[in-house]
């Protein structure tokens, strides 16, 4: 069965794709099965300058899902483009670079920086700076910063195909997404974590330095599942799901209520061979259930 897909622009030879800060910068995994085996690796979020993250703890462990407040920790984008991206067999899965800043004008000059770059398939745009004017709460809450954000990227980024990744954190995921879409994105991706926190009733602290942190893993899923299905209904623009994805069931799940690919996340911390396990999984599975082609087969939920 053929597994390849369109994501806009972007064709990709299956539907499987790493989610970022799950997968390192790919080269990580590469010990646990072949990288270009995948339908893509979304790399660690990228900033101008490299970041040493949060102050630790900053991952815990809930019942179905994990808490993390890692803080875009990286080693900047000038240092991935030289000592990361050439190793990567760029020329047989899709890289796609995960963009991390907190204003529009930085967006740009990142997207800038990456979009020229033979290698870099799409940029995958992560708007949930937490905005210190307005206390901290996400940066992409705000659909017209989302507007001018996807603005400011597609003004840099050339023909490279942008994805902007969505929180799920609001009140209306269709709004943001339908800014993205007015913005010109090419793509949306949803979702990023929701906001969370563990504490501990014995040593009276949060099990996280930052106190709160981002939930992913299985207990998200029914969250980000009603967020693809809301935001596929929404707009034109291929959604690419993801959200506690840890099987192939999953992840068809996430196609029939409107995905064109998906991501795995917490999953890979989990069974680091899971993502290139799971392409063999989904093709099992779709050929099973008689589905002929996936393109065909998104967003055919019946309600
Ligand atoms: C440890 C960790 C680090 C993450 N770092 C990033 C990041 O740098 N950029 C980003 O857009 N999302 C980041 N995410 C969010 C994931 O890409 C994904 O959206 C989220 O975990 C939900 O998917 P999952 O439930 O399959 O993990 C991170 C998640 C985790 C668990």
């Amino acid at each position: 069965m053929d597994l390849s897909v369109s994501v806009g622009p972007l064709r990709l030879k299956n539907p499987v794709l790493t989610a970022s800060g799950t997968f390192g910068y790919g080269l990580e995994f590469s010990r646990y099965g072949d990288l270009s085996k995948l339908g893509g690796i979304v790399v660690k979020g990228l900033s101008l300058k490299p970041r040493q993250g949060n102050p630790m703890p900053r991952i815990a462990e809930t019942p179905c899902g994990m808490l993390n407040a890692i803080g875009i920790q990286n080693i900047g984008v000038e240092a991935f483009l030289k000592q990361k991206l050439p190793r990567l067999p760029h020329d047989r899965t899709a890289i796609i670079a995960n963009l991390y800043a907190c204003d529009e004008a930085e967006f740009g000059e990142l997207a800038g920086v990456l979009a020229g770059e033979e290698g870099i398939a799409a940029l995958e745009v992560n708007v949930s700076c937490p905005n210190v004017k307005s206390g901290g709460a996400a940066f992409g809450r705000d659909p017209s910063v989302v507007h001018r954000v996807t603005e400011e990227v597609k003004k840099r980024s050339g023909n490279t195909p942008v994805m902007i990744k969505l929180s799920p954190n609001v009140d209306d995921i269709a709004l943001a997404a339908r800014a993205a879409e007015e913005g010109g994105a090419d793509a949306v991706s949803a979702i990023n974590t929701l906001v969370g926190m563990a504490v501990d009733v014995r040593t009276r602290k949060p099990a996280l330095a930052n106190i709160v942190g981002g939930l992913s893993g299985p207990a998200i899923k029914p969250v980000a599942l009603r967020c693809v299905y809301q935001i596929a209904r929404a707009v034109s623009l291929p959604v690419v799901g993801l959200g506690g994805i840890s099987s192939a069931e999953d992840a068809l799940e996430f196609m029939l209520v409107g995905a064109s690919a998906v991501q795995v996340g917490t999953a890979n911390f989990i069974r680091p061979d899971f993502a290139f396990d799971l392409v063999d999984e989904l093709e099992k599975l779709a050929g099973e259930l008689g589905i002929e082609s996936l393109d065909a087969y998104r967003g055919s939920l019946e309600t």
